[in-house]
């Protein structure tokens, strides 16, 4: 083979060319398009559910989660015991210490709202395993979720969205979701039968989605688990109802006494349990392992804490846990996704939105 002979093999048709990288550059628009719903604007995107999550919230909050926007910043550490190493070999369950940066917060996408806006507390969890590895979790205050399925989820919030003429949301609207949607009702049957904890400190926090734990021989179970706390519950006081933000003051408090502390307590399926239902428990009789201590020190403000600039995407899971089939985990991690990149570019353009906390250990 000479060196001209290359060339001349080569297609020399120039319009084909162009035409084919004209093919590949649409094809690339087309995927992103695609992606991001604007092709086909009936499909349940993240974009969707979280402006959607922004219409709930009314006036637009630059720089904040468009959930769960009212919150604080802790840090503090898990102490292993060992014992969670029968279900999975997560390098978080072998016996010592795990650094642990996390959240707690109020659902709702107003950073403002009272803390009474909602009677649910939420406590999300980065640990920081010693492999390099982390485990990140979004856990709420009861055990099961309103909804089903992410469908469910939107069209809740399409009837909780406030009517413009009275600025709230139709409570006729709400009411037909709830009769249209007889899988609420376990969420809230459990909400009645339990007033709103006194303080972040004594309230459990439930990981609500299953997952699958693999241990070191290789047995797969299914797993839900529980940070449930050493303070004992007490249910929220009628001083309370009329404070705006009593649950951080509260927690900055108790902190200047001494660290808080909860026990990771994994809950283990039998076959057959429902893993792609958060809306229903498993019987009460399964298994309950003591996993170890988390143990929160300190608590700081959102606008400048730690856990500011992280996303507590629960798919984010070390080796050993993996999600389970509930079609709200992939959901769940889409949209957090979407509201990150929303909430950190407002506060990269605009750094000024984090410049006066809007919550932290005020009572008023
Ligand atoms: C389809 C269902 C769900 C959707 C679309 C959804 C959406 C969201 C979004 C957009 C955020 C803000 C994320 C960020 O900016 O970092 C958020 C936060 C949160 N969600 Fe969900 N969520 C869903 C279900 C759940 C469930 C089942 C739980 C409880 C197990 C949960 C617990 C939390 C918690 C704890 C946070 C706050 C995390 C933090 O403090 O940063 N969510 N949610």
């Amino acid at each position: 083979m000479t060196k001209n002979t290359v060339p001349d093999q080569l297609p020399r048709c120039v319009p084909c060319r162009l035409a084919a990288i004209g093919a590949v550059v649409l094809l690339s628009a087309g995927g992103f398009a695609y992606t991001a719903g604007w092709l086909t604007p009936q499909r349940l995107s993240a974009p969707r559910i979280v402006n959607t999550l922004q219409a709930v919230a009314g006036q637009p909050h630059p720089g904040y989660r468009r959930n769960h926007a009212k919150g604080l910043c802790v840090e503090g550490y898990f102490d292993s015991n060992g014992q969670g190493e029968r279900v999975s070999r997560a390098v978080v369950f072998a016996p010592g210490r795990t650094p642990v940066t996390g959240r707690f917060a109020v659902p709702g996408g107003n950073p403002s709202a009272p803390d009474t806006s909602s009677p649910v507390r939420s406590l999300a969890l980065l640990f920081q395993l010693k492999d390099g590895e982390q485990w990140r979790t979004g856990m709420n205050s009861t055990p099961v979720f309103a909804v089903h399925t992410p469908e469910q989820f939107y069209q809740q919030l399409l009837a909780a969205t406030p009517d413009p003429a009275t600025g709230k949301p139709d409570p006729a609207r709400l009411k037909a979701f709830y009769a249209a949607n007889p899988e609420t009702q376990p969420f809230q049957t459990w909400v009645k039968a339990h007033p709103p904890s006194s303080s972040l400190a004594n309230a459990a926090y439930y990981g609500i989605n299953a997952f699958r734990f693999t241990n070191q021989a290789g047995d797969t179970r299914a797993v839900r688990w529980a940070m449930v706390p050493e303070t004992p519950y007490a249910p929220i006081t009628d001083a309370q109802k009329a404070e705006k933000n009593f649950l951080a003051a509260d927690l900055d408090e108790r902190l200047q006494s001494g660290p808080l502390r909860w026990h990771l307590i994994l809950t283990v399926a039998h076959p057959g349990d429902p893993t792609d239902d958060a809306t229903l428990q498993w019987p009460s009789d399964r298994e309950n392992i003591d996993a170890g201590t988390l143990v929160i020190e300190r608590s700081t403000s959102q606008e400048n804490g730690a856990c500011r600039d992280i996303n507590f995407d629960p798919t984010i899971v070390p080796a050993g846990i993996a999600p389970s089939d509930d079609p709200l985990l992939a959901a769940r991690s889409a949209a957090y996704a979407l509201s990150f990149k929303r909430r950190t570019r407002e506060e990269t353009l605009h750094p000024e939105v984090h410049q006066t906390p809007t919550t932290h250990g005020e009572r008023s």
